[in-house]
């Protein structure tokens, strides 16, 4: 079954575990990236307030029915560097999705494709996700280069399938199931 409390997972450098006030720094740092804030709801203003409400609400995810909300740190240091999430509105139906995003000063280093894989590992060890979805614009190489390190399968393009800023967008659906 899985858990009523957002747990702690850790493989190789990474950890996934609850996200903490204190890890506002690494929300703040991602305010002015193109994509971030237009595909999650990271404020774009860069303000500590604006970033502790983000904390809180990832805080607030498993108790809304949402699903789990994780900071991705460094195992050694216990740094958050960025945010992976299982999103469970259709685990009725066997189904959770995942996204994800790390800090600029944290990327191509392979540390998203390990997270990636901690949260894979994690999610299909419970009975109740007999699939794992994800949605990746095809120029976001790096990616869907992850997901197919850990496993996921491209299934197609789903055409004008999430509206990103005021546009929608093609997606390839990739999954991973049982
Ligand atoms: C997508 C994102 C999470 C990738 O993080 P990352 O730390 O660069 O990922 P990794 O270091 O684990 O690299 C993943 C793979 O992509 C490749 N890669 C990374 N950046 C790339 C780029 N700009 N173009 C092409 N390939 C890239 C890496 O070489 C690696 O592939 P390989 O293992 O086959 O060599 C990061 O760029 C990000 O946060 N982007 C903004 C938010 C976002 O796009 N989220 C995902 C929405 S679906």
């Amino acid at each position: 079954m899985l858990p009523q409390k957002v747990p702690t997972v850790e493989s190789g450098r990474v950890r996934l575990r609850p996200w903490r006030l204190d890890d506002v720094g690494v929300v703040q740092s991602v305010a002015d990236d193109p994509l971030i804030p237009l595909i999650t709801s990271v404020p774009a203003s860069g303000t500590l307030a604006d970033a502790e409400a983000f904390v809180r609400r990832q805080q607030g995810r498993l108790d809304r029915g949402v699903g789990y909300a994780f900071a991705i740190a460094l195992r050694e240091t216990d740094e958050a560097v960025g945010h992976i999430g299982l999103w469970t509105q259709h685990l009725n139906e066997g189904r959770a999705t995942t996204g994800y995003w790390m800090a600029p000063s944290h990327r191509g280093s392979g540390l998203l494709t390990e997270a990636l894989g901690v949260l894979k590992d994690w999610a299909m060890a419970h009975e109740e996700i007999a699939r794992l979805d994800l949605f990746v614009e095809p120029w976001n190489e790096g990616s869907w280069r992850a997901a197919e390190t850990c496993g996921f399968v491209r299934e197609g393009l789903l055409r004008s399938w999430q509206r990103v800023g005021d546009e929608p967008k093609d997606m390839f659906a990739y999954a991973i199931t049982r």
